[in-house]
């Protein structure tokens, strides 16, 4: 019987490099992601046509860790599509990590807690690329839900979900810089900030601060608050943390001056995306305007199993 599964990417609307030293992070699931279909097998036998070389090595990482949990070696066949672009900075290494360990866990039926899947998936990126990424990408997978960000204390594993204004648009510019964190700065970074450097640990407790103050914003209906925000966030990301781009710079200037009210870089850094919020009816200039190729976003729920094909191999 042939079951589908979905992960959403996501965009981090602020917390940035806060993650994996147990910071706060205000990630949405959005509409974008990874689908796969499949059913039980011997072996794990899957297709990916289309997706960025290597995606294999996720999947045998996340099988690793979940065996280490103690699932039985069923495997799966099927094929895994994506409309989550590669490399922009949207999670899209832990939406994949996301959906094959659901489609596994499934097969096997092997219950693992949400919180705890994260975490399986976030020694999984670790286990297959050497990445010492933070559980923001697979948290905001798991845990999305429709109309709200998540709000997540890394270090505690506390959250809950903070509403989302309906009037305002998120907005995702790719600035077509692609970046893979294996090589790039991302792990430099995380040994500073374990060091003590002290511009590395000023921008984790100024980001952090800025989360709250986001949440506080929100939760008061203050959306004009945002954009100073986000901008200190932009900034501190540039000067002190150095994780973003002369072309990253250029993208958030031009998503402001095409009438976007607040924009920042987002994801790990070194190209990638930022994300912009805008009045829903400036949102298409904004597009337009910037001449990246963008995504308005929607927010949406969590991984989940979509739906089951029930009448596959009947009569
Ligand atoms: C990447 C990592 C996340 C997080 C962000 C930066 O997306 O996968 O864990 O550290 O960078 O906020």
């Amino acid at each position: 019987m042939a079951a589908t599964f979905r992960a959403p990417g996501r965009v981090n609307l602020i917390g940035e490099h806060t993650d994996y030293s147990g910071g706060l992070v205000l990630p949405v699931a959005i509409q974008l992601g990874i689908t796969l279909t499949c059913e039980p097998a011997d072996e794990i036998e899957l297709e990916s046509p289309g997706t960025a070389q290597g995606w294999e090595r996720y999947v045998e990482a996340v099988a690793d860790e979940l065996a280490a949990l103690g699932r039985k070696p069923v495997g799966i066949a099927g094929t895994i599509e994506s409309d989550l672009p590669q490399g922009a900075g949207l999670g899209s290494s832990g939406a994949l990590e996301v959906v094959v360990a659901l489609a596994l866990c499934s097969a096997a039926e092997f219950e693992v807690e949400p919180l705890e899947l994260a975490l399986a998936c976030q020694r999984a990126e670790r286990r297959a690329v050497g990445v010492p990424s933070g559980i923001l990408d697979q948290a905001a997978s798991l845990l999305g839900r429709e109309g709200s960000a998540l709000l997540l204390d890394c270090g505690t594993l506390d959250h809950r979900w903070v509403p989302l204004p309906e009037d305002v648009a998120i907005l995702v510019l790719d600035s077509g810089e692609r970046h893979a964190h294996e090589g790039s700065g991302y792990a430099d970074r995380r040994r500073e900030l374990e060091a003590g450097d002290p511009r590395r640990v000023r921008h984790v407790e100024t980001e952090n601060e800025r989360v709250r103050e986001t949440v506080a914003a929100l939760d008061r209906g203050d959306v004009a608050a945002l954009g100073p925000i986000f901008a200190a966030s932009h900034a501190s990301l540039r000067d002190d943390y150095e994780v973003s781009t002369p072309t990253l710079d250029a993208l958030v200037a031009a998503a402001l001056e095409a009438g976007a009210f607040a924009a920042r870089m987002t994801g790990g850094g070194f190209g990638g995306s930022i994300v912009a919020l805008a009045e829903p009816n400036r949102a298409e200039r904004v597009l337009t305007r910037t001449r990246a190729q963008g995504w308005l976003v929607r927010s949406s729920a969590g991984a989940t199993r979509r739906r089951t094909d029930s009448t596959r191999g009947r009569a």
